[in-house]
């Protein structure tokens, strides 16, 4: 049985506040607050530098998370690197990839700019950016992308879960598409990971990014990019923690995944969200994931009561809800929001313009849950979308 209300106690700022933002980022469990905070108490040292007992321990920890992480998502260790967020994942295979001029890349109108922004800037190297549409719900469908696919395609790009109409793809269908063409295939699992059972080991996927400071409820400024033939990535950063040997004419690359974590990493963060993806475990994404379908499918039903509000998104979708209020400015509406009823929605274009412009607009209201979302406050969401909803009419 899923108990909502003992999940909560470990999210105390959940006492003060309604958070319907999880999108953008999730509340913590104290859990891994307590987990960074030990690291800083009792053995901060810096990663894989030294001989001495901290850095030997912060070592040994960094790399538990490490096996937690992939573990967690069902991905070798050895291939999957610390980042500092999706975004940074994602610009790391843009910028390592071997790219040729009239290379092509298929991507879709509904991406976050993180997964089209990376892709659209390498056509100042000559490389072609393919970009297909989506239905009035956001579904790309995997027929348009497999028609797209040209001989010159290298690499399709396309994110699990929009992160404005909330429409889930079928990744699996298009990861079989790849494979059948000898095209890389890349997802952007930010809004699903930790959210949606997805076996990724049995998805033919070259490249997985994703934060770790959403679904997987660890620390911002962690991240992770699972490469599956890594010896392939150019790395985009080197110096220090990335090389093996060195002279004043050359340097030869150190293991994987060292080679492509540059630099003293996020260390607490990474911690951080190794203890965080064992508290989604003890809690089961499955059990996870019906609740967050509950709780969605709450939200359309409670808010398409309201006549003055137009949903947007598929019936089918993960968990956010993006909507408007006749004749209210988004941003307008999330004000008044947080100040009558401290409730914390996102407002705005989400990083998703195309996605919007799709639809004709340029900004709605979302409302976003995760593991601690309960449907009373749906409730609360629903009754002041009403008040203001009539208040403007
Ligand atoms: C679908 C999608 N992709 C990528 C990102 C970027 O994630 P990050 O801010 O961790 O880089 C987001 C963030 O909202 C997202 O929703």
């Amino acid at each position: 049985m899923y108990d909502v209300y003992s999940i909560r106690e470990d999210f105390p700022v959940l006492r003060e506040v309604i958070y319907l933002d999880s999108a953008a980022t999730s509340q913590k469990p104290v859990q891994v607050a307590d987990a960074v905070s030990e690291y800083f108490k009792r053995y901060c040292g810096n990663y894989g530098r030294g001989a001495h007992r901290l850095s030997k321990m912060t070592t040994e920890k960094y790399e538990d998370a490490r096996e937690d992480v992939a573990s967690f998502l069902g991905l070798p260790a050895k291939k999957s690197i610390f980042t500092r967020n999706a975004t940074e994942s994602i610009n790391m295979v843009a910028l390592g990839m071997d790219w040729k001029k009239g290379d092509n890349i298929i991507t879709a109108v509904v991406e976050h700019h993180s997964n089209l922004l990376p892709w659209i800037r390498l056509r100042e190297k000559g490389v072609e950016v393919t970009i297909v549409d989506s239905d009035d719900k956001g579904i790309v469908s995997p027929a348009s992308i497999e028609e797209a696919i040209t001989e010159r395609t290298r690499l399709i790009a396309i994110g699990h879960v929009s992160n404005f109409f909330g429409s889930v793809q079928d990744i699996k269908s298009i990861s079989k598409i790849a494979k059948k063409h000898g095209v890389k295939f890349l997802v952007d699992a930010a809004q699903s990971a930790g959210e949606m059972q997805i076996d990724f080991r049995g998805l033919d996927i070259d490249f997985l990014c994703l934060p770790g400071h959403k679904g997987l409820l660890g620390p911002q400024g962690t991240g992770i990019l699972y490469i599956r033939e890594p010896e392939r990535l150019s790395p985009v950063y080197v110096g220090g923690g990335t090389i093996k040997t060195v002279t004043l004419d050359e340097f030869s690359f150190d293991e994987i995944p060292s080679r492509f974590e540059y630099g003293t990493p996020n260390i607490p963060g990474v911690i951080g969200l190794g203890r965080a993806v064992n508290y989604v475990k003890d809690i089961g994404v499955e059990s996870i994931e019906s609740h967050l379908k509950a709780v969605s499918g709450y939200c359309v039903k409670r808010l398409s009561e309201i006549p003055q509000v137009e949903i947007y998104g598929p019936e089918n979708r993960g968990s956010l809800v993006s909507f408007n209020v006749r004749n209210v400015n988004p941003h307008d509406a999330a004000m008044i929001l947080d100040e009558t009823k401290k409730i914390c929605v996102r407002s705005g274009q989400h990083c998703a313009q195309t996605a919007l412009a799709r639809l004709c607009i340029s900004g709605s209201i979302r409302a976003s849950f995760g593991c601690y979302t309960t449907m009373e406050e749906i409730d609360a969401l629903a009754e002041s979308v009403e008040m203001i909803a009539k208040a403007f009419s």
